[in-house]
């Protein structure tokens, strides 16, 4: 079957952006602040309120977000357990602060395995804990919460791929309004945490480790901290207020279009999960049995030809170039296996049934 009347290409991720985000850019692009205006407060304001956080920083990208919360966690040499199955951000956050990743193996679900979390913790001392919800998974806040309380870690959720309420475990965690993810700012990131110490602290650090101090002159300013600009503009800001607007919708869509994957999908294609209400589902990612990389690269081509573009995530971090130069490579049986056979289906708002549809019916026609 050829992509006929489907003439679109069909990515794994995209934005849906309406009248009203374009109103809201054109709006504040008229108005007096480009940046560091009011709607940066607004929109940390609405996270902070649907995440369920005390505090949010807006940033400028979500590895800006994990890059201020390993400021804020970790010192030089510093031990953290963390995932190969992330993108690199999320141990290059680590690496930024001259801290140690040691990565552990995931389970089946491509969640980190936390039993595994336990025997690195158990062995030496370790600062921190960088927990990805990957795909949109929930993390086990109930162990994570007992791995906390009785190793005495930091605990910091990637939450790129997850938009919930949190639950209260983590210290700090970072999102992405990359315009793949849930909601999108362009490029664009945030921090919360419940910890006002902690929060000030990140203020300080998006702008230059700069505080406002005009008790001996009106013009002065301190720097008291080696800080960067992470800032998010009022525009970016303001689409993402708009945005925020659309979320409940939005993550009913891809609900909607996980649950019409798992009642339609070849029976040899399997999900990496059982349907999960609790999933905020940025990646649809299923596995196959393939007998080796090459025929998973001639799928994902011959699935491109048809206009259909898959994606995998993620290559095992510690197996990239840099990481094996500084003696990170390691071979995770399950990783390994993930490896080989997952991939990661087209899933995003304005995907339709009949696409959904055309995907399903040239992955019958390949495999
Ligand atoms: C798990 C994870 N962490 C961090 C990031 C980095 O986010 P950004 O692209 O906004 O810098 C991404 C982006 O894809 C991600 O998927």
């Amino acid at each position: 079957m050829e992509n006929g009347e489907l003439t679109k290409f069909i990515p794994y991720g995209r934005q849906f952006i309406d009248e009203n985000d374009i109103n809201a850019a054109v709006e504040t692009l008229k108005s007096d602040f480009l940046t560091t205006g009011p709607k940066v407060k607004e929109f940390e304001e609405a996270l902070a309120e649907r995440l369920g956080f005390k505090y949010v920083v807006a940033v400028s990208s979500g590895t800006a977000a994990l890059h201020l919360a390993s400021r804020v966690l970790l010192n030089v040499g510093e031990r953290v357990v963390t995932t190969p199955n992330s993108f690199l951000a999320t141990s290059n956050s680590i690496l930024y602060v001259g801290a140690k990743p040691i990565f552990v193996d995931i389970e089946e679900n491509g969640l980190i395995d936390l039993d595994l979390v336990e025997k690195e913790l158990k062995k030496k001392k370790i600062k921190a804990i960088y927990l990805v919800t990957f795909s949109g998974h929930p993390l086990d806040d109930k162990k994570v919460g007992y791995l906390k309380d009785k190793y005495g870690v930091k605990v910091l959720y990637d939450n790129a791929h997850y938009f919930g309420k949190d639950e209260g475990v983590c210290d700090i965690a970072t999102y992405s309004f990359h315009p793949v993810k849930h909601i999108t700012t362009f490029e664009g990131g945030a921090v919360a945490t419940n910890d006002e110490k902690t929060y000030k602290k990140l203020l300080r650090l998006r702008n230059h480790g700069m505080v406002k101090d005009s008790s001996m002159y009106p013009w002065e300013y301190k720097m008291v901290d080696l800080g960067y600009n992470y800032r998010l503009s009022d525009v970016a800001c303001a689409v993402g207020l708009s945005q925020l607007e659309k979320i409940d919708m939005f993550l009913q869509k891809r609900r909607q279009i996980a649950k019409y994957y798992h009642d339609n999908l070849p029976e040899k294609i399997k999900p990496l999960y059982p349907y999960n209400e609790k999933s905020s589902y940025h990646l649809f990612v299923v596995r196959y049995p393939f007998n080796s990389l090459k025929e998973k690269a001639e799928f994902f081509i011959k699935m491109r030809q048809k206009g259909i573009g898959l994606q995998y995530h993620y290559i095992p971090i510690n197996q990239q170039p840099y990481y094996v130069k500084k003696g990170y490579f390691k071979k995770f049986p399950q990783m390994e296996k993930y490896y080989m056979e997952a991939f990661s289906l087209p899933i995003y708002y304005s995907l339709s049934q009949k696409e959904q549809d055309y995907v399903i019916e040239c992955m019958e026609e390949i495999l």
